[in-house]
């Protein structure tokens, strides 16, 4: 199936970063479908040449990409052209329109691939030119980089100029947390196995708790995460997309449609926040200067380009509870921040704790840990005997599966992943506008709140950098009971 590829944005951060080096993986892989090209769409004044050779430059910083004169980067970067464009400019559209429709040597491409990544409100202007010069046909796909949206509203405007121009099956929205191996691991573990479903419920699942820790702070992005904080940043997106595919109904098939049908009832099904539960539920911090692996670091106020009073939250820790019969009164613990004491994006099922005990020796609960950094895998946590007497006491044991040894052959990246679906046409990984919708609409009263209280409570609360956030996450999770997993 031959493609073409059109990236625009083709010099930005995104691209440099995370796209090609994903689509040179995929290359090398062997993965690439036949007869693709690839065009670099941006202001840059580049030929092909000087492009291909600032790309190869740029490899160097990504980790896993290969050094320049490597003979197989000279091969893909044959895949590599560059148009100069002005986005603003509807010629320019023509000019894109042009260079797919030259004769190329196996006739026309299969499919095509517009690959927005560029600020999102430019989306709405590029859409409506792309329409223009009709480049919307059956055969074209269009990809959407997040964020999609500074609220619902926005996200709206977003979708209907989107909607104008492309069919819903044509728009495929990005979340890079769905292109994880783990993200994909977590449907096999639950829809491809029978073992753990009759488990998954509020008879045997006390809490869930998501985290998407890192330790990074902002670096060079200050004055986009000023504009967007953690909430909108992690939460609105990756940790709702981890959320639902945890508590979802098995779909009926393994296709976009059913996948998303079900994963939008879970949205639906979230206790809405009210101005209560947001003082309550949802605990906001920010960093200040602290240590973070042995190393001092600046607090977010002293990062570039962030105002000295900014009330931008880097910390999110919430709870919420899924409203339905599978899930009733189990609480969900989401948890995300910069700067904190691991980079760790893990999901905890805690099960409840034995009825009856017969043993001496501790009763901690079974838990099963899903890994998605730095490693992805499974841990399940068990009690076993590990002496030889009857009366032994129990201790805590551990089945871990990682799954970069058991699958060490076949290990794709995110990205790479995900541009290979696109290719492809598969939107299983891709989320559907009614969803992202519903996940603005869930956290608009949060960010509503957030604002009228900032004057009233000062914002998010500090915490110092290297840490695991202000106190008050631990207190969210003791009121019920529970502790974070660090805690236990
Ligand atoms: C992005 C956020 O969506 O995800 C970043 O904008 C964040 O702020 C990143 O650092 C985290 O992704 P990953 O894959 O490194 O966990």
């Amino acid at each position: 199936m031959s493609f073409d590829l059109v990236l625009f944005g083709g010099t930005g951060d995104l691209a440099w970063r995370k796209l090609m080096p994903a689509l040179f993986q995929a290359f090398r892989h062997g993965k690439l479908p036949q007869g693709g090209r690839i065009l670099a769409a941006a202001r840059e004044d580049f030929s092909a040449a000087t492009y291909r050779s600032w790309l190869h430059e740029r490899f160097l910083d990504v980790e896993g990409a290969k050094q320049p004169g490597d003979e197989e980067f000279a091969r893909f970067a044959g895949l590599v052209h560059y148009l100069r464009v002005d986005l603003s400019q509807p010629g320019d559209y023509v000019q894109i329109r042009q260079w797919l429709d030259a004769p190329r040597d196996d006739g026309p491409a299969d499919t095509v691939v517009l690959y927005l990544a560029t600020s999102p409100h430019l989306f709405p202007q590029i859409c409506e030119q792309l329409g223009k010069v009709a480049l919307n046909g059956p055969n074209v796909r269009v990809v959407l980089e997040k964020p999609l949206g500074h609220d619902l509203e926005s996200a709206q405007e977003i979708n209907r100029a989107v909607r104008s121009v492309f069919s819903e099956t044509q728009a495929f929205r990005i979340d890079h947390y769905l292109g994880k191996s783990a993200v994909q691991n977590l449907m096999a573990l639950r829809f491809g196995n029978a073992l753990f479903e009759p488990l998954w419920r509020r008879e045997s699942i006390a809490n869930i708790q998501i985290t998407l820790a890192e330790q990074l702070g902002v670096g060079t992005r200050g004055d986009f995460y000023d504009r967007t904080g953690a909430l909108r940043d992690m939460i609105q997106n990756h940790a709702l997309q981890l959320l639902t595919m945890i508590a979802m109904e098995p779909p009926s098939r393994n296709d976009a449609d059913a996948i998303r049908d079900e994963k939008l009832k879970v949205l639906h099904a979230l206790k809405p926040f009210t101005e209560d539960s947001v003082l309550h539920d949802v605990i906001r911090g920010q960093y200040r200067g602290g240590t973070v692996d042995g190393r001092p670091v600046p607090g977010y106020r002293d990062e570039t380009k962030v105002p000295p009073h900014s009330h931008t939250e880097t910390f999110v820790a919430l709870r919420t509870e899924v409203q339905n019969w599978r899930w009733s009164g189990v609480p969900f613990y989401l948890r995300t921040g910069k700067r904190l004491a691991a980079p760790e994006a893990q999901i905890v099922v805690n099960f409840r704790p034995a009825p009856h005990r017969i043993f001496p020796g501790v009763n901690v609960p079974n838990k099963l840990v899903i890994k998605l950094q730095p490693e992805d895998g499974l841990e399940l946590h068990l009690l076993a005997a590990k002496g030889s007497g009857p009366s032994e006491a129990l201790s805590p044991v551990c089945l871990d599966l990682d799954f970069d040894k058991a699958f060490a052959e076949n290990r794709v990246g995110g990205y790479e992943r995900l541009l290979l679906e696109a290719i492809a046409g598969r939107l299983n990984l891709f989320v559907r506008s009614d969803e992202q919708e519903q996940a603005w609409h869930w956290i608009e009263p949060v960010l509503r709140a957030w604002e009228r209280d900032d004057d009233v409570s000062g914002g998010p609360r500090p915490y110092v950098a290297g840490t695991w956030g202000p106190a008050a996450a631990s207190a969210l999770v003791a009121r019920d009971g529970f502790a974070w997993p660090e805690e236990q």
